[in-house]
């Protein structure tokens, strides 16, 4: 009964003697930045006994080592080489923080950080999210007649929502394609409005909610919806141009036999 007194009583103390933390909510890492893992731990004068170990929750693999004073990367995972920082400037104030550079959707997932010194042993569990910014979409418009299909192609990561509007507003899904593929780090979209319209004046909007980008593009296009009508001015002036020569052939014949 005692012991057992005795037990909760240092697993109470030491429960608030030492302690790590990290943010309770999902870190965003975006592709290709570095992405900073926030943990912090009660620091002690010295830094002689502090052992500070990242690591991947989901299979142990270590992403960064610090100890006797400095880092340790002897059995730092391959994928993490020359890509971890921990400030070192920020380790005697409390401060195991790891930056990890060109974050890619391989970085994605649970973290652990592990700190002990003098005063115990705590870890905390840091859960990286992985997003791609859009790239600036590039706009084509493509004159089929009696068709115009406007179309913007962009990169993206988680896949986007895409929306057509009108001028009033009003949602354009009848004619609105969307075709994406994946590499896995990033979406390839394409959206596409086709209309039979000869004036065009639509919205098309991009949200990525994960990085919380909105994006809006206006395209106001009028055309002369009878282009179709130059075919016969084509036709015209090919046979002007047979006409005249025909007529200059005939000429020369009759010249050349003349003067014969
Ligand atoms: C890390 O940097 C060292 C020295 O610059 C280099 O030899 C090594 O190949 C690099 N490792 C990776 C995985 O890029
Ligand atoms: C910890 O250090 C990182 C840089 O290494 C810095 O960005 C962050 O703001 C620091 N956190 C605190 C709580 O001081
Ligand atoms: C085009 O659409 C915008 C709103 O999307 C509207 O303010 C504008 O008046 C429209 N222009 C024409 C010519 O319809
Ligand atoms: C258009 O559709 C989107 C979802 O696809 C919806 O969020 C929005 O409210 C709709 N807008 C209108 C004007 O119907
Ligand atoms: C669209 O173009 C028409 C004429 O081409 C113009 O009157 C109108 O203001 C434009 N609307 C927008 C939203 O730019």
């Amino acid at each position: 009964m005692l012991c057992r007194f005795l037990l909760f009583w240092i697993l109470l103390r030491c429960a608030d003697c030492f302690s790590v933390t990290v943010p309770s909510s999902p870190v965003l890492g975006v592709r290709g930045a570095t992405a900073h893992l926030p943990c912090a731990y009660e620091p002690v004068s010295g830094l002689s006994d502090l052992v500070i170990t990242w690591q991947r929750e989901e299979n142990a693999q270590v992403v960064h080592s610090f100890y006797y004073g400095r880092d340790q990367l002897g059995r730092q995972n391959l994928d993490y080489q020359n890509r971890t920082k921990l400030n070192h400037q920020d380790i005697p104030q409390g401060n195991a923080s790891l930056s990890i550079a060109r974050f890619g959707l391989k970085d994605a997932g649970k973290y652990v950080c592990i700190v002990s010194n003098s005063k115990g042993t705590d870890r905390g569990v840091v859960h990286l999210v992985y997003a791609a910014f859009y790239s600036e979409p590039k706009l084509s418009i493509v004159l089929n007649s009696p068709d115009v299909t406007v179309q913007y192609e962009m990169e993206a990561y988680p896949r986007p929502e895409v929306m057509w509007q009108g001028s009033g507003g009003q949602n354009l899904t009848g004619d609105v394609e969307v075709t994406s593929e994946s590499d896995g780090g990033v979406f390839y979209l394409k959206s596409s409005y086709k209309t039979q319209s000869p004036v065009l004046n639509v919205t098309f909007t991009l949200e990525n909610p994960a990085v919380h980008q909105k994006l809006q593009r206006h395209v106001n296009i009028s055309y002369d919806g009878n282009w179709s009508s130059r075919t016969p001015v084509v036709v015209l002036s090919t046979l002007c141009f047979v006409l005249l020569c025909t007529t200059g052939l005939l000429l020369w014949l009759y010249c050349h036999n003349k003067h014969k």
